[in-house]
């Protein structure tokens, strides 16, 4: 069986580390590592108008900023297939066709559509659209027939859904769509990396981002006030390393090289927790130390980022090229599909056969 790779985001900002943490970097790494046969990575715009129907502008606005943050971040559309959501209407068709094998109940109990229902105040007049878009997704996902959707853990209920469509379309039609794999960051810092201030998502609504294009200016201010021990007063102190921001950061990006090159006072990150716990540790050294690791993690996405800025006409070419491609592929699993339900009446010979005998038509 090929080993097929779906995933995707929402344009509705600019990408940041916890996107980058939670799965971009993984996306290039599985990317670069050959293994995969096929790679396709959509921008959800139809799925980000589910709860932005008023605002189109912004999404549109945003596709460009998320397709240049996933190019500077090292997907090669050479090697992986960009595409935009809404350009595949193969993919409202199927979502129409699993509606039918979901129920109202289920998708109430979705957990992450439930969060972003009281996030939204949806609670009392939730759109359809936002409401079934875990089935969209399914579409999204089964279209391309993957094998496994590299995501972030708050994408889990997704994928857990699309499963269960999967099996009951297989049980009802017979084998014909493919059963995904979710592949979630194998660092736990990475699963769910907190906002600057603590909080336990990074979230543009709560302005505690810190995104990939962000100048160095603004990188520095950000972490110099990020969120540590509120206890920690005096150096002195000892200080706390569990839900402290600065440390969940180095867990997920800082390695052993980075304090050979900046802290070579410690040999790894267990001695600087070590030090922090005992007391006797500023949070100012720490979070320079991470400034320089953040930076140095950056500067070549941000290097690479302003190269594609000067020519976005290239980028929209890539989008172009890559929902062709996309397109055929969906429209492939659509006739499969069709096929399984028996709505594929015009090329069932089979069909018009045994409708005619039936009638008796000599034609
Ligand atoms: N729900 C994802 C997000 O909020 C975007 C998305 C849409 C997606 N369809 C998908 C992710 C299919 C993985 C697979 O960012």
């Amino acid at each position: 069986m090929k080993k097929i790779i779906l995933t995707g985001d929402r344009p509705t900002g600019k990408l940041h580390v916890g996107h980058y943490a939670g799965s971009l970097k993984r996306r290039v790494e599985l990317q670069n590592s050959g293994e995969y046969d096929e790679i396709y990575i959509m921008i959800a715009d139809a799925q980000a108008l589910t709860d932005n129907a008023d605002n189109p502008e912004k999404v549109r606005q945003n596709i460009i900023e998320v397709a240049l943050d996933y190019m500077s971040c090292g997907l090669d559309p050479e090697k992986s297939v960009l595409f935009i959501q809404s350009q595949i209407p193969e993919l409202c068709e199927l979502s129409f066709y699993y509606m039918n094998l979901v129920t109202v109940s289920r998708l109430q109990r979705n957990p992450t559509v439930k969060t972003e229902i009281k996030m939204r105040n949806f609670e009392t007049s939730i759109p359809v659209g936002f409401f079934t878009y875990p089935i969209s997704q399914a579409a999204d996902i089964t279209a391309f027939k993957a094998t496994t959707v590299p995501v972030g853990e708050d994408q889990m209920p997704m994928v857990e859904q699309t499963r269960e469509i999967v099996r009951k379309f297989n049980s009802v039609y017979g084998e014909t769509l493919t059963d995904p794999d979710i592949l979630l960051p194998s660092n736990k810092a990475c699963l769910r990396l907190p906002g600057i201030d603590g909080k336990a998502k990074m979230s543009k609504s709560l302005g505690n981002c810190i995104y990939l294009s962000d100048s160095k200016d603004e990188i520095k201010k950000k972490i110099m006030s990020m969120y540590t021990d509120p206890d920690h007063v005096q150096v002195s102190d000892p200080g706390k390393i569990e839900g402290n921001t600065v440390f969940t950061y180095l867990d997920a990006f800082s390695n052993e090289e980075h304090f050979g090159r900046y802290l070579p006072d410690y040999a790894n990150l267990d001695e600087l927790k070590a030090h922090y716990q005992r007391g006797g540790l500023g949070d100012v050294k720490v979070k320079k130390f991470l400034l320089n690791v953040l930076l140095e993690e950056l500067e070549p996405i941000q290097n690479k980022r302003k190269e594609l800025e000067k020519d976005i006409p290239y980028i929209y070419e890539v989008l172009r090229n890559g929902s062709i491609c996309a397109r055929n592929k969906a429209s492939e699993t659509l006739d499969d599909v069709k096929k399984a339900m028996k709505i594929n009446y015009f090329d069932d010979e089979e069909l018009i056969k045994a409708q005619s005998e039936k009638y008796g038509s000599d034609k």
